[in-house]
């Protein structure tokens, strides 16, 4: 049986659907069951909120949920939060596609006021994108969620988004990614609408999927202080052994590919459960190998492709954007911590600082770049797995 690179099912890159999306399927079954008694009861659950590092899977997820109910009628919309776009704009943008598609699915008149409503409060947000055809006639409805007051006007609209979606027995879904780049009164702004959903006495069904970092949830707790009980936080992290092998296993065997035992196992022991490296090495392997089974020398060239591969797509860039100053905190992290979270105490002792007030201008400036976060008061740790072990191999 010969290896053909034009076969390769691997998929490394952000984002990109994995051949086997292995070990998130009790993931999937809650979320199935969020989306029947939306169909079938018109009644809303709580947001989720999937917090972890970069490369374990958040935006395949967030993709995911957003094809299960797309096919199914749901209004849904996925936005890319962003420091330097207010969030009603890119929230705007993508419901105006929303809509188009959703004329084009339900009779229009049950859709009559969500149309004006929303069109009132994009208007608001970007005159331009207020005039863009939503594919039906459209009765401006105003005052409602054009107020310029961001709580109020999201609470309005996600209202209309559920009542609409009652009617109609669907639901609707806003998927957030990159949630930690909301500026803190966006994410006030975004918790006070989903606050408000929750009241009546049966919950609309209006859902928001927030994807981001791991210091998300507590950026969202110090925007409001119900925040803690407001979403259902689910931590994406590192795959199981079980899943890790169905991950890079799993896509060969379809296949007809198997994999000698040392040669699979020097791989998962490679990858560590992190799935980014899980399709980075069962690429390059792939590319290695000549006829099945793959051996352990295949896995071992390959190894050495995906480490370039990751060094040039995850960690290099990230090591350039930093200054000669934050490199040096960034050197003691790797050193002090590797993988793991370390105090800002320890590494000011480890880089000759007095205080850990002298490291806080390239702290938070590191923070703001993504390179690393506070998993909890006091500590900082890399955001992407792995950066330690390439920052010790730098000059
Ligand atoms: N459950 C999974 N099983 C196997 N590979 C996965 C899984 N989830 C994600 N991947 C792969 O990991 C990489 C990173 O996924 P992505 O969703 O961009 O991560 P994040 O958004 O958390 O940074 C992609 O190459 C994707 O195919
Ligand atoms: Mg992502």
């Amino acid at each position: 049986m010969i290896v053909d690179p034009i076969a390769n099912p691997y998929r490394p890159g952000a984002g990109r659907r994995p051949p086997v999306l292995a070990g998130r399927q009790p993931l999937l079954d809650s979320f199935e069951v969020v989306r029947q008694r939306a169909e079938t009861l018109g009644e809303g659950d709580r947001s989720w909120i999937l917090n972890g590092r970069r490369g374990v899977g958040k935006t395949v997820l967030l993709n995911e949920l957003w094809t299960q109910v797309s096919g199914r009628g749901w209004i849904s919309a996925k936005v890319e939060a962003s420091w330097h776009v207010p969030f009603p704009v890119v929230l705007a943008k993508a419901l105006v596609q929303a809509m188009r598609t959703a004329t084009g699915r339900h009779p229009v008149p049950k859709l009559r006021r969500l149309l004006g409503v929303f069109q009132a409060f994009s208007l608001k947000v970007d005159p331009a994108l207020g005039l863009v055809s939503l594919g039906a006639d459209v009765d401006l409805v105003k005052g409602v969620a054009d107020t310029g007051r961001l709580g109020d006007d999201l609470t309005a609209l996600l209202q209309v988004l559920g009542e609409t979606s009652a009617d109609l027995g669907i639901g609707t879904l806003l998927l957030v990614d990159e949630l930690q780049e909301a500026k803190p009164d966006e994410l006030t702004a975004i918790n006070m609408a989903i606050h408000q959903l929750g009241q009546g006495p049966t919950p609309l069904p209006v859902m928001l999927v927030g994807a981001g970092l791991p210091s998300l949830p507590t950026q969202l707790g110090e925007a409001t202080s119900y925040a803690e009980r407001l979403y259902d936080y689910r931590a994406i992290g590192l795959l199981d052994p079980p899943s890790a092998r169905l991950a890079l296993a799993g896509p060969t065997s379809d296949l007809g590919v198997a994999w000698e035992d040392d040669a699979v196992e020097a791989a998962l022991t490679r990858a560590g459960g992190y799935p980014y490296f899980l399709q980075a090495i069962g690429k390059h392997v792939w590319d290695s190998a000549r006829t099945s089974p793959i051996t352990l020398e295949d896995v071992e060239v390959g190894l050495r492709f995906a480490r370039e591969e990751l060094d040039d797509g995850l960690y290099r860039t990230r090591w350039e954007r930093a200054t000669p100053a934050q490199r040096a905190l960034l050197r003691a992290l790797a050193v002090e911590g590797g993988d793991e979270p370390v105090t800002m105490a320890e590494l000011a002792a480890a880089t000759g600082r007095k205080k850990t007030t002298d490291l806080s201008v390239a702290r938070n400036e590191l923070i703001k770049k993504g390179l690393v976060y506070p998993p909890e008061r006091g500590f900082i740790a890399f955001t992407v797995p792995g950066m330690g072990e390439f920052i010790l191999r730098q000059e």
